[in-house]
């Protein structure tokens, strides 16, 4: 495409009024990506894959995916006049991904949760010389890049550095993404501190929330048979995050936490920002506002807070 080396993603940030917590004095902002093409940050890292997959010159690119990621993909894979071949888990809910259907889309339901779908992916990348967009592939360090681009607008709207940083947590990519991306600002004198990055899923659903609730000092994978999944929580239901060691490490390093949130949560955090800034956010992400409720006040008090905010299917 043309201009491609000069695009910018630049999302808002939006204040949230605080008032209706029962104890405020924090200052609350959402870096809100449901101004992206496709509503949310994966557009971000789609458009490096397949822009890096048609300067590569390969025919198509697959990714497994819950649906946002996929619609991601087919919309930069049409704009690039690439063929995508997106593996979705089968009892999912991609409402989004089907919005982006087209000729050059083939979408397939894969048995079993989104690991299974990224394992379909990868064997189908490999017997059919697709471009492996999947996390955790040999391609995944434009993940790491596309996100640290989140840091940099955040620093550049605020004109300072959060405290803490709210990310909604699936494989754990953009989380440690952002949390890469503060660390080269400051590596660069741009910024003199790193925000602690909170990550928050529900722990039943999500390995790394998971790990850090058990006071492990390491990521450990839950077993599949345990995880619970339902339609709010899908985008962030993994049994095996496949950025879940980057992102344990970027929560612990960055003396950050993370924090376990419910299907109620989820809801609850939506109508907040509908009432509060206007704002249609996905429950899953609205989550990375919710989880506010449930920090003690202390560490809350007197911070800068960014929560990291996609955009809702509809
Ligand atoms: C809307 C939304 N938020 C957050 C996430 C979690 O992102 P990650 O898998 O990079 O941790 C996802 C993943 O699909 C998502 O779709």
């Amino acid at each position: 495409m043309e201009g491609e080396e000069d695009y910018k993603f630049n999302t808002p940030l939006f204040k949230v009024p605080t008032s209706s917590f029962t104890k405020n004095g924090f200052r609350l902002y959402v870096k809100f990506e449901g101004l992206n093409p496709t509503g949310t940050q994966k557009d971000r890292i789609a458009r490096l894959h397949v822009s890096a997959a048609k300067k590569q010159g390969y025919y198509g690119i697959t990714a497994g995916t819950c649906g946002n990621y996929g619609a991601s993909i087919a919309y930069y894979a049409k704009l690039y006049g690439l063929k995508a071949k997106i593996f979705v888990p089968f009892d999912f809910h991609p409402t989004r991904l089907e919005k982006y259907a087209s000729s050059n889309v083939e979408i397939v339901r894969v048995k079993g949760y989104y690991e299974e779908a990224v394992a379909k992916s990868i064997e189908f990348a490999e017997k059919n010389g697709f471009y492996d967009a999947n996390a955790g592939s040999k391609n995944s360090q434009l993940d790491y890049e596309g996100y640290k681009t989140i840091s940099w607008e955040i620093v550049e709207k605020l004109g300072n550095t959060p405290d803490l940083v709210i990310v909604p947590v699936g494989n754990g990519t953009t989380i440690y993404g952002i949390y890469a991306g503060f660390l080269e600002l400051r590596n660069n004198g741009m910024i003199d501190r790193v925000p602690s990055m909170i990550g928050v899923a529900p722990a039943d659903a999500n390995p790394i929330v998971a790990s850090y609730l058990s006071k492990s000092n390491e990521y450990h994978d839950l077993a599949p048979e345990k995880i619970k999944i339902t339609e709010e929580n899908e985008p962030l239901a993994n049994y095996k995050s496949l950025d879940g060691k980057k992102a344990f490490e970027a929560i612990r390093a960055s003396r950050g936490f993370a924090i376990s949130v419910e299907n109620e949560d989820m809801k609850f955090g939506t109508s907040f920002l509908k009432s509060k800034i206007g704002i249609d956010a996905l429950p899953a992400s609205a989550s990375a506002v919710a989880a506010l409720w449930k920090v003690p006040h202390e560490i809350i008090h007197n911070k800068i807070i960014v929560s990291l905010i996609t955009g809702s299917q509809k």
